[in-house]
């Protein structure tokens, strides 16, 4: 049988990647590390067969053209090279959370369809290599691939074969860790995060700072997820998001995310921690706000979201699980 069916999460950068040093091969300027979201997640359907006399695409129930169908040829390429088949495929996925809003519709859907085409291609690859393909259809799906706190390597090499997600810990190592994502807007974002860095690399004069300062930042948020401690965790990750946005909105043409009820949260989450609610936000290629917190602290941040009317939804996640495969096919 040639149809498989994965699983992914969503994952949410506590330090982030903004640039590429080959586009191509999606190869960073920097690492990254992720806590994979339990919850938020893509299910995707991979069959080849002969039946079909091209690859198609269905995105939430909708065919897809143009950029959107030409990343999923592009894996269903490097699978059919690794598999030796020259078989066109027909690909589904749904994700339940929304698309290209900056939740990482894009990380959760490179992961699930890596693991689906390898499996229908008969191919069985360590989560080192699955990490790999995932990176080609999207940098931050190579951190879907594993679960709990994930680390994606720069790496060194031109072929980008030291390029992958490699975990920290385990999603049971900090059950108490928590992601609340706060859906501000639920339309698509005008400049896709794969345009937006491109242009920062090409053009944001602080760009050189944002790569000086990037290890001491994985340094300290890697540390702080062994040891649990929070405060460094929120602390740094809080700013390295901040530091995105400053280089995000230095480029030229700005890019600018934020929205009038974005710039309310960032105000809002640092007034809570003075009152001793202690809480940290990260923001990523879209409006929405991610606060990061402990288990103890959701139900007081719950309430108080919702006495904001900006907020249409939340999602709370604990560290998730890796990307599995699964026995109901959406075809
Ligand atoms: P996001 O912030 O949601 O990751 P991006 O602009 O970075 O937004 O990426 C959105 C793009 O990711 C979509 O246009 C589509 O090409 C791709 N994508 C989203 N969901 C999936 C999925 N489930 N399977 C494959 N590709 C997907
Ligand atoms: C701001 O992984 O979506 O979310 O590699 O071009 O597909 P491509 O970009 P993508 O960019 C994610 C950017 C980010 C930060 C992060 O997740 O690390």
């Amino acid at each position: 049988m040639m149809k498989f069916t994965a699983i992914a999460n969503a994952n949410i950068a506590l330090v982030k990647y903004w640039g590429k040093r080959n586009k191509e091969l999606i190869l960073p300027q920097n690492s990254s590390i992720s806590v994979t979201l339990d919850g938020l997640n893509a299910v995707t359907t991979v069959e080849f067969d002969d039946k079909y006399d091209k690859d198609i695409f269905i995105l939430n129930g909708k065919e897809q053209t143009e950029n959107e169908l030409e990343r999923v040829i592009s894996t269903l390429n490097i699978v059919r090279d690794l598999a030796n088949i020259q078989t066109k495929a027909k690909v589904s996925s749904n994700n339940n959370f929304p698309t290209a809003a900056g939740l990482a519709s894009s990380a959760a859907g490179g992961a699930a369809i890596a693991l689906a085409a390898t499996k229908a291609a008969g191919l069985d690859f360590s989560k080192e290599k699955l990490s790999i393909i995932a990176r080609r259809n999207s940098g931050s799906a190579s951190r879907s691939v594993e679960g709990g706190f994930v680390e994606w390597l720069k790496g060194e090499k031109e072929d980008g074969s030291d390029s992958f997600g490699k975990q920290i810990a385990i999603e049971d190592h900090w059950p108490e860790f928590r992601i609340i994502a706060t859906i501000l807007t639920t339309k698509e974002k005008k400049i896709k995060s794969r345009v937006g860095m491109a242009k920062t690399v090409e053009n944001c004069p602080y760009y050189k700072c944002w790569l000086a300062s990037i290890d001491e930042d994985l340094d300290k948020v890697r540390k702080g997820i062994l040891e649990k401690d929070f405060t460094t965790v929120g602390q740094i990750a809080e700013q390295n998001a901040i530091k995105l946005h400053a280089l995000m909105f230095t480029t030229k043409p700005a890019i600018i995310y934020w929205l009038p009820e974005t710039l309310k949260m960032v105000h809002l989450i640092p007034e809570w921690r003075e009152q001793g609610l202690e809480c940290y936000f990260t923001i990523d290629g879209g409006p929405q706000v991610k606060i990061i917190c402990l288990e103890k602290d959701v139900e007081e941040i719950k309430k108080r979201l919702s006495d904001i009317n900006e907020i249409k939804e939340i999602h709370v996640s604990k560290p998730g699980s890796a990307a599995k495969t699964i026995e109901e096919h959406l075809f």
